[in-house]
């Protein structure tokens, strides 16, 4: 059987994911010593050190639970700058001024912009990206390029518009030079900023969009592919009650996979099932 043939088969016999970017032999790997799995997930590149992206297999980053890496005193001193300043803003107007004054993140040098938030400030659904592209770096805007279109059509298909009733933020406020994935750290010092961001908009319900999202608030142990399709629970230290959360692939995850479509279109229906049983919709 030649690869196509075998993926083929593999399609036929209903797998709907791909645990890896590379083909691995399970019978060789087998005798292998354990430790070099790789979680799936897609937008772009996981890292641990800053990658290239865009074709690779995206991975999922591992940012809180899994790994507790020892951070270097600039990297600690930038998370409590961060916290500093998210706990003093009291609007979301004032949470912007801390992004925009912050110099926590080299990042910043590079980008055009800073990108905060599209969208509907009362807005009861608040999405969260990754991280700018260049598109968005140069409007100074989320989601405003190719894969920001592709949400926005998606939003539409259930009744969310940013104009009306979607409020829409990344989980970093810079774009990442040659658009990798943001670092654990780019992540772990931009969350106060975003538990803050989320606790001002108080929104009626939180949805993830990708797998960078998803692991930065929910679990950077398991993939999108798992996660999706249920509502989740998400608690920001700057909030008394925990939010609902959603998870939804990354629309460039689906421009690249689009047969992963058809899942996306089941959970655009879950969410929209759910909140116009919360009467949110
Ligand atoms: N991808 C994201 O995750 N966020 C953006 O703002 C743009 C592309």
């Amino acid at each position: 059987m030649n690869k196509t043939e075998l993926l083929k088969f593999q399609l036929e016999m209903g797998a709907d994911e791909s645990i890896g970017h590379t083909p691995v032999n399970r019978l060789l790997a087998a005798k292998k010593p354990v430790g070099s799995e790789t979680v799936i997930e897609e937008s772009r590149t996981a890292t641990k050190a800053p990658t290239p992206s865009a074709t690779a297999e995206p991975t999922m980053p591992a940012t809180k639970k899994s790994s507790t890496p020892a951070l270097s005193s600039n990297v600690s001193a930038a998370i409590a700058k961060a916290k500093e300043l998210a706990s003093a803003a009291k609007t979301l107007e004032e949470l912007r001024a801390a992004v925009q004054s912050f110099d926590g993140l080299a990042i910043k040098k590079t980008a055009t912009n800073t990108v905060f938030s599209d969208g509907n400030r009362h807005a009861p659904v608040m999405f969260i990206g990754e991280a700018p592209g260049a598109n968005e770096d140069a409007e100074g805007i989320p989601f405003c390029g190719i894969s920001g279109k592709l949400l926005d059509t998606m939003l539409g298909t259930i009744g969310i518009t940013r104009a009306e009733n979607a409020y829409i933020t990344n989980t970093i406020f810079w774009r990442p030079p040659g658009n990798r994935r943001p670092t654990p750290e780019e992540l772990m010092i931009c969350r106060p900023f975003v538990e803050k961001h989320i606790a001002l908009l108080n929104p009626k319900m939180l949805v993830l969009v990708g797998g960078t999202a998803t692991a930065a608030l929910l679990d950077d142990s398991v993939s999108v592919s798992r996660l999706r399709g249920k509502f989740h629970s998400y608690k920001t230290p700057f909030a008394e009650n925990p939010y609902p959360v959603g998870v939804l692939f990354h629309p460039s995850y689906l421009l690249r996979s689009p047969l992963q479509k058809r899942l996306a279109w089941h959970d655009l229906q879950i969410l929209r099932d759910r909140l116009e049983q919360d009467k949110v919709l």
